[in-house]
């Protein structure tokens, strides 16, 4: 079978994207980007996270690659702040408190009872940062102890 010169760029090109493709999967299976942020959940933090939804929190943070960029990533917040900071932020928050200025205020939560209030603190500390050579079974021990 003769190709013509045509046909030859488009076998070419069909075997460099499939070589590619192999290369790069082969490389993400061996060593598949480290994982950087966990989400412990539990019962409180799922009521937590149904609130966060409900509160529209997600139309100004990002979690997991969800979300713009209108306040901080909220990845991880959970190592950073502990609970009661976390409480009384949501209660009164301020701006400059987070890694570069923000243009739009964040507002405080208004309309919850104190269990939903809980619920969402818990929601937000259950966001840990992975030191390296953590896994997310041994930061769920530590959490739960
Ligand atoms: C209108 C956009 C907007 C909405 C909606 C919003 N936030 Fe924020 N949030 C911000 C901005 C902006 C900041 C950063 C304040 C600063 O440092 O200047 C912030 C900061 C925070 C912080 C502190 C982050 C850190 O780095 O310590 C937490 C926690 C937080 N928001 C949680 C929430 C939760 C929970 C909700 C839903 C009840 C919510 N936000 C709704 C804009 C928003």
């Amino acid at each position: 079978m003769v190709l013509r010169s045509g046909e030859w760029v488009v076998l070419v090109g069909a075997v460099l994207i499939i070589g590619f493709s192999v290369v790069s999967g082969v490389i993400i299976y061996v060593k598949p980007p480290p994982v950087e942020y966990a989400y412990l959940e539990n019962e409180h933090t799922i009521a937590g996270e149904a609130i966060y939804r409900s509160q529209g929190c997600g139309a100004c943070h990002e979690i997991f690659g969800n979300g713009p960029s209108f306040g901080p990533k909220l990845d991880g917040v959970g190592s950073k702040r502990d609970k009661v900071w976390l409480r009384a932020y949501l209660l009164k928050p301020r701006s400059g408190v987070s890694d570069r200025p923000y243009r739009l205020k964040m507002q405080p939560v208004a309309d919850l009872t104190d269990e939903e209030l809980d619920a969402l603190v818990d929601y937000l500390e259950a966001l840990k940062k992975l030191n390296q050579g953590d896994n997310e079974a041994d930061i769920s021990a530590r959490h739960d102890s």
